[in-house]
This record gives C-alpha cells, structure tokens and sequence, in this order.
C-alpha cells in the first residue's frame, strides 16, 4: 500500500472527509465546512467563491444555493466543479473534483425547513448575482415577503441543493519544510472501486 496511517488511514475517502471534518469542528472557530467552489463558464472561463458543504454523504457532498445564481447556471452548464477546504488551524486541505447535479426536491425541502425563518425568507428575497440598485430594496423584498409568506414558508423553487460527485478526492497535510503528504483517490464512476495513490509534495 502507500504506508497511510494516522489520519490518512482508512478504505473510503469519504469517511476519511468526515473524520477530517470532525476534527475541523473542534478546531475551527468559524466555518469549518466553507468551501472555495469552482465552476467554468460557457466560455472556458473559470469561477470561484464559498460555499458551506452541508453533507458529507457517502457518495456525494452537498451544498445549497439558489438555481439562478451566476454559480449554478456554470455548474449546469458544465456538469462538473471542484472544491477546496483549507483548515488553517490543522494545516490541512481537502480538494474535491466530479459531476454535479441537482438535490432531489425532498432532500432540498428537508434542507430548507431546517434553516432560521429568516434565512428561509432570504432565499426567496435574493435574486442570487443580479445586480440590486440599493439596499433598501433589498429590505423592502424582504419586508414584503415575510408579510406574505407567514411563519412557514415553503421552498421556493429556484432554491435548493446540488450534489457534487467525486471522481477525484485529494487529503493534503502539511510537513516539515514543506515536505507535505498527499493522497490521491479517484474511482471511474460511483459504483466501481476507488484507487489511492501518494503524491509527491
Ligand atoms: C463563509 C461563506 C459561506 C457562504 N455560503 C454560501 C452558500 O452555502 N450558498 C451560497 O449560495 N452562497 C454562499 N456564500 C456566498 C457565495 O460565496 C457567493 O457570494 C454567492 O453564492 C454568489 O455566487 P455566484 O454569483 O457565483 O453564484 C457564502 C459566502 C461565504 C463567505
């Protein structure tokens, strides 16, 4: 094998990602699920920014935005993004590259239904990347909309999950003098066996 052990250890790089998350949650003060999210536009011209990754699965990772965001007309547009985590605090870093796809709508209901009443008003406030003239108007919508949607508001369609599918998971730690360990697990569909390989620093 590639002598892993210690935090490297183990068969299924998604149980390894959840155990690194873990230990992000007891080291991070903020944040240890953000993401920088990459994606490319029609023109080959590529795009990041932050997102939290809201589930670790067993086969997919999820995040949640609003389907009519710069970000999710790339990510449909293409079929395919990448991630990084970086937790500074324990000098590691998780890169993730495969196919995306919407959430199913239950999974994104149950999301949804789960977040602060203002957050859920804020999803159907947001016209996510368009330009807004002011900021009062984005109080307005929001004042607006919280009059009209009431204590339970549904999830409005153009929000919601989308799953991110690995063909490739990287787990970085940094070394010595830069003398870093990295592990490399790719797999050629979700169903068929993953590989792992170390690679040079
Ligand atoms: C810490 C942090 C967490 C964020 N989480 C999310 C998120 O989960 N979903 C989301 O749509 N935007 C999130 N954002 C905002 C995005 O970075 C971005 O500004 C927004 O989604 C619009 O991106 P787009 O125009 O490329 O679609 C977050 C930003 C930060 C700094």
């Amino acid at each position: 094998m590639n002598e892993r052990s210690g935090i490297f250890e183990g068969s299924d790089p998604f149980v390894i990602a959840r155990r690194w998350l873990e230990d992000a949650r007891a080291a991070e003060p903020s944040d240890p699920d953000a993401a920088a999210l990459a994606s490319v536009d029609e023109n080959g011209m590529p795009n990041v920014r932050v997102v939290l990754i809201r589930g670790f699965e067993d086969d997919a990772f999820v995040f949640y935005t609003n389907y009519r965001s710069a970000k999710s007309q790339e990510l449909e547009g293409a079929g395919k993004a990448a991630f990084v985590i970086h937790w500074k605090s324990l000098a590691r870093q998780i890169r993730v590259r495969g196919t995306v796809a919407r959430a199913s709508a239950a999974q994104s209901d149950a999301y949804f239904r789960g977040r602060p009443l203002e957050s859920r008003i804020g999803a159907w406030a947001s016209q996510q990347s368009r330009v807004l003239e002011s900021r009062a108007l984005l109080a307005e919508e929001v004042e607006r909309l919280s009059a009209e949607l009431g204590s339970e508001p549904p999830r409005p369609e153009h929000w919601g999950g989308f799953r991110l599918t690995p063909a490739e998971i990287e787990f970085w730690s940094a070394g010595e003098f830069r003398l870093h360990d990295r592990f490399r697990w790719t797999r050629s569909g979700p169903q068929a066996p993953w590989s792992v390989v170390r690679l040079w620093p």
